[in-house]
């Protein structure tokens, strides 16, 4: 027989929303969760000082907007800053973390015990990696949680990304590589295409149709991935025939090491997310000591603004 939900099963299902940050990524989940049918009253947004963009948020969504945070309800926190502006976003905003029943992070690189060591004993986190494609509602979100956090709060979370996009649970250590190949994603694929209008133009294209058509190509390539069950490889093969045009482009690729490129430079894009982690770490805690007590505040321009 099928039972009632508990409270503490629905608990995150409607909780107010509150947005620390009025930028990309708050207006595209802000915007995909009010097409997914969620009420724009329980939805409360601030920012620093741009006035234009509350009144934007306010008039496009009908949220609440404001900086007296003091007066919003205590519900979901988003921290939707720069990286650079967190520690200065979450002493700010202390009591809106402090009454939060969860709190989740898309700042970039900066790890969950970090959060935790600026924040002290409460709320609850998780940790964020979107992508730019967040804007349209495509993007691949990944999420990774605290121990501990119930699994309503869990569902809560991925519900805020799922308006969005697609949404994987993931261990922390993999966010890394999860921005390596997700979060800069779309920066190859875009290059792919650079590199294709270029080509286009070396056999004869103008640079217009070139880049025309590399364009509808890519978005071509992307709708039959999203409306056919079929694996690249195997759509690729598809489009391969013996002896034909895009066999010899593919044997050119190979003997290029083509897989050994992108293998490289995803491992590069690695690299480059563990040293900035390790850097944002260091910024948080006071001379790259033991994380601080629970309580100790994060040291004003802790961060390093260079490395975001
Ligand atoms: N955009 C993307 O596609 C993308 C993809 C992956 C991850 N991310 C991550 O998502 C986060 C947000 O990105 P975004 O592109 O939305 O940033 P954004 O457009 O630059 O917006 C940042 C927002 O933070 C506000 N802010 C800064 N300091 C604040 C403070 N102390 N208190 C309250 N609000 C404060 C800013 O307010 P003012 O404008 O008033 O200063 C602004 O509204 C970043 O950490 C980024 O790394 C973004």
């Amino acid at each position: 027989m099928r039972t009632e939900p508990t409270d503490a099963e629905t608990a995150g299902a409607h909780s107010p929303l509150i947005f620390l940050g009025a930028g990309a990524v708050s207006e595209a989940i802000v915007a995909g969760l009010l097409a997914a049918g969620a009420d724009p009253t329980a939805i409360y947004v601030t920012n620093r000082a741009d006035d234009g963009r509350l009144e934007h948020f306010r008039r496009r969504f009908g949220v609440h907007a404001g900086r007296d945070t003091a007066a919003f309800p205590a519900g979901l926190v988003v921290l939707a800053v720069k990286p650079a502006d967190a520690a200065e976003a979450l002493r700010e905003h202390k009591t809106l973390f402090t009454r939060a029943p969860l709190a989740v992070s898309v700042a970039a690189g900066i790890p969950l015990a970090a959060l935790r060591s600026a924040l002290g004993p409460t709320p609850p986190l998780a940790r964020a990696m979107t992508n730019t494609s967040v804007v349209v509602r495509k993007a691949v979100t990944a999420i990774s949680f605290e121990a501990g956090v119930p699994p309503a709060w869990r569902r809560a979370a991925v519900r805020l990304f799922e308006a969005v996009g697609t949404v994987v649970e993931v261990d922390e250590p993999a966010l890394d590589a999860v921005t390596a190949l997700a979060g800069s994603g779309p920066a190859y694929v875009y290059y792919l295409l650079e590199a294709m209008t270029a080509a286009g133009a070396a056999v004869g294209l103008s640079p217009e149709l070139s880049a025309r058509l590399a364009r509808e190509t890519v978005i071509g390539a992307g709708a039959m991935l999203a409306a056919v069950p079929e694996a690249p490889e195997g759509l690729r093969k598809k489009i391969m025939s013996p002896g034909g045009t895009t066999e010899a482009a593919i044997d050119v690729l190979d003997a290029g090491g083509f897989f050994r490129l992108v293998e490289a430079a995803i491992e590069a894009a690695d690299r480059r997310a563990k040293a900035l982690g390790e850097r944002f770490r260091a910024a948080f805690y006071a001379r790259g000591a033991e994380p601080a007590a629970p309580e100790a505040p994060v040291e004003p321009g802790a961060l390093d603004r260079r490395s975001v």
